[in-house]
């Protein structure tokens, strides 16, 4: 029965269902046009002040040289045309060890697009791959402090969690530094990588260095 004052109500409409935003989401292969935006969003999660004791630093010369030699394993998720998110990997095989390991180096989702699945489809997406190229195993590593992190690795299944301690010595007072910064530069220094070839440690596995 309607209402005299109000007249009969409208009849409901159904709303149309929100669409998940991350079928809106494209995960595709990295490009070179990919870099600016990739390295703007890195920047963005990965400031050296918020994680100074990731061993890895977020700069040019990291993502450039995983693009150049990681690509097939590096993926962005684009949507709307923009880059809000990414993952680069790398596979590794250990010395006089058949086991080939998949290892997720870097992944970033932009802030405005969070909890909404992409870094899940990145991951997938990262994890078929890895499948095809052989790897038995995903490793990943982050921060203790990074809880959002941890929260999505755990979420996808990763367990194992080793501890691993990173110590430093500040070598600015040292003899040998101080007498090397005195003497004149034959050549401009080029700055190496900081990511290493290979992580210190394999769970699940027996070391055989
Ligand atoms: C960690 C990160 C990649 C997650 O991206 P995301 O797209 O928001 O993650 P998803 O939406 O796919 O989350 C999947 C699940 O992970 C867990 N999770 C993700 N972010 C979480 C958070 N902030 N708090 C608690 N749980 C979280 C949840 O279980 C979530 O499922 P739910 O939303 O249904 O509860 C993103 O927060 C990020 O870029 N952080 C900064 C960079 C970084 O630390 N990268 C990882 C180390 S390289």
């Amino acid at each position: 029965m309607g209402f005299p004052f109000f007249g009969n109500p409208m009849p409901r409409q159904a709303k149309p269902k929100p669409r998940p935003i991350t079928e809106s989401v494209t995960i595709r292969e990295i490009s070179l046009l990919d870099l600016p935006p990739i390295f703007a969003l890195g920047e963005r999660l990965f400031p050296a002040d918020k994680w100074p004791a990731l061993y890895r630093t977020w700069d040019e010369y990291e993502l450039a040289v995983h693009f150049a030699s990681d690509s097939e394993t590096c993926l962005v998720a684009e949507m709307d045309g923009q880059v809000v998110g990414f993952a680069l990997g790398t596979l590794l095989e250990k010395r006089m060890s058949s086991w080939t390991y998949g290892y997720l180096l870097w992944l970033g989702v932009d802030p405005d697009v969070a909890r909404k699945g992409v870094a899940a489809r990145l991951f997938e997406r990262m994890t078929d791959l890895f499948i095809k190229l052989g790897a038995r195993m995903i490793m990943v590593d982050t921060d203790a402090e990074n809880e959002p992190a941890l929260a999505f690795f755990r979420s996808q299944g990763f367990g194992q969690e080793t501890p691993h301690l990173f110590l430093s010595r500040n070598l600015t007072h040292d003899p040998d530094y101080l007498r090397h910064r005195r003497a004149p530069r034959a050549s401009p220094t080029r700055r190496k990588p900081a990511t290493p070839s290979r992580p210190n440690y394999a769970p699940g596995r027996d070391d055989d260095d």
